[in-house]
């Protein structure tokens, strides 16, 4: 996979691109390159940004700026590029990005991610050049920069030799293979820890057993939906009190209480 993205800022992608599985998926092939807008701004003094038609806060990236950076990297018009790759603007009101778009997204040969700043993009850079407006949550970044690593991120992880094991990336949360429902609690060393202990089934070496309980446990918490804080099998109230290894909380640390559920102000996630 070609994964281009158009950034004011791409240095910030030098951090991303050496981690571990970005490294392994350039080794498998896969290429990541950055490109910046203002390095193709017919504009002088490298404006790529303008103040708001009709008023009001911030600036937002010129469609005449985007149009000479995507026809100096790909040596095409804009609007044929979408026939060649997806072409994906990083915004927050666009398809929220889950399993199933990234799944897609990694199906494809070649991806260009723009990034827009401030105020975000002029509109018609996402009619015209882009294939897909895609957001990351329902909140508000200063940029595009951050989404696109979380796309980058998801997509990479899921291609052939990215991870360390090629399954690694199967059977994890929302995947088909959990028939869409979230991922099954790990434990690991120690078996118990201040009296908490492991379920004594992964102890037990029966994999049948295993699979089984991973199952139901994946599919409890896809029926519970998304929750701040995952449900604990032992209930605080149960939790035995054993010698906190750390030691006594500092007085600086905030004493909250236990973590109370409002209402998903958002509603259920539609699909
Ligand atoms: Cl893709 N961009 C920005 N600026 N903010 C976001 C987002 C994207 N997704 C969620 N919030």
């Amino acid at each position: 996979m070609q994964l281009d993205v158009l950034t004011l800022f791409p240095e910030w992608f030098e951090w991303f691109s050496t981690q571990r599985h970005v490294r392994n998926a350039s080794r498998h092939g896969h290429e990541i390159r950055t490109f910046n807008p203002r390095d193709w701004t017919p504009l002088s003094g490298g404006q790529v940004d303008d103040t708001p038609f009709g008023g009001g806060a911030g600036m937002v990236l010129r469609v005449d700026v985007m149009d000479h950076a995507l026809r100096g990297i790909y040596n095409q018009d804009p609007l044929d590029l979408l026939h060649e790759r997806r072409v994906i603007a990083l915004t927050p009101g666009g398809r929220m990005l889950d399993d199933a778009l990234v799944d897609e997204l990694a199906g494809e040969p070649a991806i260009t991610l723009l990034c827009g700043r401030y105020e975000g993009f002029d509109e018609r850079i996402v009619q015209h050049f882009a294939s897909d407006a895609v957001s990351v949550g329902r909140y508000v970044l200063s940029g595009g920069e951050l989404a696109a690593m979380v796309v980058m991120d998801a997509v990479l992880r899921k291609l052939p030799g990215a991870l360390g094991h090629s399954e690694s990336a199967l059977e994890e949360s929302f995947s088909q293979a959990l028939g869409g429902d979230p991922e099954y609690p790990h434990y690991t060393r120690p078996a118990e820890y201040r009296g908490w202990k492991v379920p004594p089934v992964l102890l037990s070496g029966h994999h049948e057993e295993i699979a089984t309980w991973r199952r139901a446990r994946s599919q409890e918490r896809g029926a519970v939906g998304p929750t701040a804080h995952p449900p604990d099998p032992e209930s605080d109230a149960r939790r035995p009190a054993g010698p906190d290894p750390f030691g006594p909380m500092s007085d600086a640390e905030p004493k909250s209480g236990p973590p109370t559920r409002g209402p998903d102000p958002f509603g259920p996630i539609s699909g």
